[in-house]
């Protein structure tokens, strides 16, 4: 089987080391390239362009690790293309034509859009509890921030953070309905190399059928600060309270916790989780990988996906809800960060749960 990776930048790597400890660790044979604007110090085959690289190496399975920017200009280089696409988060930016990309991607036998939080067991028994007992969802809450002020890699916002929880929101009680979006504000600065004007800051709030949502996602988070909360109805009219957090105190290191208030004010745990990962060879990569693993397993071997891949309808459906953020947020004058001469980049070698 063979994994083309367009991008061999952080989250390229990452998926190199993915698919590298899948093929140890299964009998399932797999050869890996990349493409890049410039080749990279890898062993890794190496293609200048993806034209050249889809006819000389025909790849089973694509992945698109660009930058946020570059996504749409190269999900439509593979216009024709037949294989698989696994696509970073978000599908576009808010300025790509849709349209077009759909259009090039017509042939491909499968795709899946990178919403990585869909693979911790912490989201994964929520969803499960929530569908058992048939909650339905009356409110919820999310803060999604981690700080990219001066980060060396270009983006297209906020609205690449954001993605997270707006899509678990939808993942966790799929029948609660469509998200809608009632109010916007927002931060603009000059954080990223991306520009002097890029959204920074998000909060909002918005309708999930009869729930309201209220949430607040920052690339200026002084520190990663991942949490959902959910507050659901039972059967017996009880309020049940739950709490996700996410990548802390480390990457991949989950929590979830169910609980109601009982009549004289006492907490009634229902469920606790903590997830501490620690397989060799994973550091950073537990989520990841099950998504590379299942798309392996499904091109492969034809294997039905335990949960189906974030396709590219739900990439759609979530990119034109992340524009209209982008397009109707309220934003005050742009904030500066750089107030010396030259900006102070995070180093390229920064370690793993930095970048992240
Ligand atoms: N799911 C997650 O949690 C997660 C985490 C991190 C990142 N991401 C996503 O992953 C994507 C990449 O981010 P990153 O952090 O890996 O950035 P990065 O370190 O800057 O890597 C991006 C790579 O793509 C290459 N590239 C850019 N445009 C290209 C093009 N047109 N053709 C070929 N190669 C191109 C860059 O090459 P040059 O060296 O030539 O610039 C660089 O090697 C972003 O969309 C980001 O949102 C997702």
């Amino acid at each position: 089987m063979k994994i083309l990776i367009i991008g061999l930048g952080y989250a390229g790597n990452r998926y190199q080391r993915a698919f590298e400890n899948i093929a140890a660790s299964t009998d399932l044979p797999l050869s890996l390239a990349y493409v890049g604007r410039r080749q990279k110090p890898t062993e890794l085959p190496y293609f200048n362009s993806v034209d050249r690289a889809l006819q000389e190496f025909a790849p089973d399975i694509v992945v698109v690790s660009v930058n946020d920017h570059s996504h749409a200009p190269v999900l439509q280089q593979l216009a024709g293309y037949r294989g698989f696409v696994i696509c970073e988060k978000p599908l576009a930016t808010p300025q790509d034509n849709l349209d077009k990309l759909l259009g090039a991607l017509k042939h491909i036998s499968g795709f899946a859009l990178d919403l990585v939080e869909r693979y911790s067991d912490a989201s994964r028994q929520l969803r499960e509890w929530v569908e058992r007992h048939d909650w339905q969802l009356v409110r919820a809450s999310f803060h999604w921030g981690k700080d990219r002020i001066n980060d060396y890699r270009p983006t297209c916002g906020v609205t690449s953070e954001v993605i997270h929880a707006l899509d678990l929101l939808g993942w966790i009680c799929p029948r609660a309905g469509q998200l809608k979006v009632h109010g916007v504000l927002g931060v603009r600065s000059d954080f990223s190399i991306s520009g002097s004007e890029v959204l920074d800051t998000l909060q909002l709030t918005a309708s999930l059928g009869e729930a309201r949502i209220t949430g607040y996602a920052s690339f200026v988070n002084i520190a990663r600060q991942r949490t959902v909360d959910f507050s659901f109805v039972d059967r017996d009219t009880r309020l049940i309270h739950a709490r996700l957090v996410f990548d802390t105190p480390r990457w991949d290191h989950d929590q979830l916790r169910i609980w109601t208030r009982n009549a004289n004010g006492t907490e009634d745990v229902l469920h606790e989780f903590a997830a501490a990962p620690d397989e060799p060879g994973l550091d950073t990569l537990h989520k990841l990988s099950r998504l590379c693993r299942q798309v392996v397993h499904a091109v492969a071997l034809k294997e039905q996906p335990p949960q189906a891949f974030a396709d590219l309808e739900t990439a759609m459906e979530l990119q034109r809800l992340l524009n209209e953020l982008d397009n109707h947020a309220q934003t005050p004058p742009p904030v500066r960060y750089v107030h010396g001469e030259t900006r102070v980049l995070l180093a390229e070698d920064s370690d793993l749960e930095s970048l992240g």
